[in-house]
């Protein structure tokens, strides 16, 4: 069945009642299978349960409220998102319990915390003095005493404390009156770098060993540490409360992408996003779809190039242009208008170029839902 859709498309119109086929929306687009995602979502649910560890999703991967209502109530404790403009996003749409898993800097940042503040119970972290000093103001600003977590380096070195120096900023957190300090945070993103599944394992078992060797150091310095944040999608598999782990916070999970089939941490059946393209231009072996890097990115892998063609691996995308994305093509046909559908290298960072997503059961679009915090990476 056909149905008229309004164009340009608003994120926040209503759906129409009918289901629809993709000829109904223009390209680019980004489609979601509702039944990968939900079994994604479940998936790592029922392994946080079976491990007794709270599961707190990043959010930055899906970026809107209707799916991290989803992860919520399949049982995560709460979210985590990266930026202040999201957990404003997030607050407003009723989520009160939000980590920002970055360091908050600057004026004009720290009075819009101070705002959000107000609407959720924030948890926040630091990686040096000069950032706790900041919330100390955010505190003294809104009256309210704030949850911070030193973030600690293990491995990465992109933010966070260096192991050895994070007893002395725990206890200058401590020493804070406005402040309450909630425990360790880390993200053990190097593990993307592994070179085999075991260099995965190592990376998150180190992660473990660091963060369980702190939360002792800090105990056995009589200080309470109600929260051990740790595991993205690749390391949480490997994590467990007996690490002294509490929580986790994988993102990717939900929708994974090429880079978490390269990592060996999820199946290719397990990729919930592709990016609907219409075919523009072919050349003999050159196709030329509408997917160009304002809507793939320029992230690429040696495997997949620019993003994998769904169902059609002839088709490699070997270079993008804004707005044109160049396939070649080893067999087989296509023709200018035909719609194909290409996997994401790395899935987060489509949401924030797109204002919406269709939800998709089998060939059919069953639902249209906003990014919420599309363009909120401030
Ligand atoms: C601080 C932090 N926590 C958790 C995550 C989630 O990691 P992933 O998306 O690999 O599960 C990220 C991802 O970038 C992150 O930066």
């Amino acid at each position: 069945m056909r149905i008229e859709v309004p164009t340009p498309l608003r994120a926040d119109a209503p759906l129409p009642a009918k289901w629809m086929d993709d000829s109904a929306i223009s390209t680019p687009a980004l489609l979601v299978d509702w039944d990968v995602v939900t079994a994604n979502i479940q998936r790592m649910a029922d392994f946080a349960r079976r491990s007794g560890l709270d599961l707190r999703p990043h959010v930055k991967t899906h970026k809107s409220t209707y799916m991290a209502r989803l992860q919520l109530e399949a049982g995560a404790r709460g979210i985590c998102v990266a930026k202040v403009g999201e957990a404003e996003v997030f607050a407003a749409g009723g989520f009160d319990d939000i980590t920002i898993a970055y360091p908050v800097v600057g004026k004009l940042k720290l009075e819009r915390l101070a705002t959000v503040a107000q609407q959720a119970v924030l948890t926040l972290v630091t990686d040096s003095e000069a950032i706790v000093e900041g919330y100390e103001e955010v505190a003294a600003a809104s009256g309210l005493r704030l949850g911070v977590l030193v973030e600690v380096d293990t491995g990465m070195h992109r933010v966070g404390a260096r192991p050895e120096l994070v007893l002395d900023l725990v206890r200058r957190v401590v020493k804070s009156r406005s402040l309450r300090f909630q425990g360790l945070l880390t993200h053990a993103g190097h593990a993307h770098s592994a070179a085999d599944p075991l260099g995965v394992a190592l990376v998150a078992r180190e992660e473990a060993r660091i963060l369980g060797g702190l939360r002792e150091a800090i105990e056995d310095a009589h200080i309470e540490v109600p929260v051990v944040s740790a595991g993205s999608t690749l390391t949480s598999p490997y994590l467990s409360p007996d690490d002294g782990i509490t929580e986790i916070r994988p993102g990717t999970y939900i929708y994974n992408d090429l880079r978490t089939v390269a990592s060996w941490s999820c199946s290719y059946d397990q990729l919930a996003v592709s990016a609907l393209a219409t075919v523009v231009s072919v050349d003999g072996d050159r196709v030329t779809l509408d997917t160009g890097n304002k809507t793939l990115t320029m992230t690429n892998d040696p495997v997949y190039r620019f993003g994998h063609v769904l169902g059609r691996p002839e088709i490699t995308l070997e270079r993008l242009s804004e707005e044109h994305g160049v396939a070649t093509m080893s067999q087989g046909s296509v023709s200018v208008g035909e719609r194909l559908r290409v996997l994401p290298i790395h899935v987060c960072v489509w949401m924030d170029l797109q204002p919406e997503v269709y939800v998709i059961r089998g060939d059919v679009i069953v639902e249209r839902i906003a990014i919420s915090a599309f363009r909120r990476s401030f």
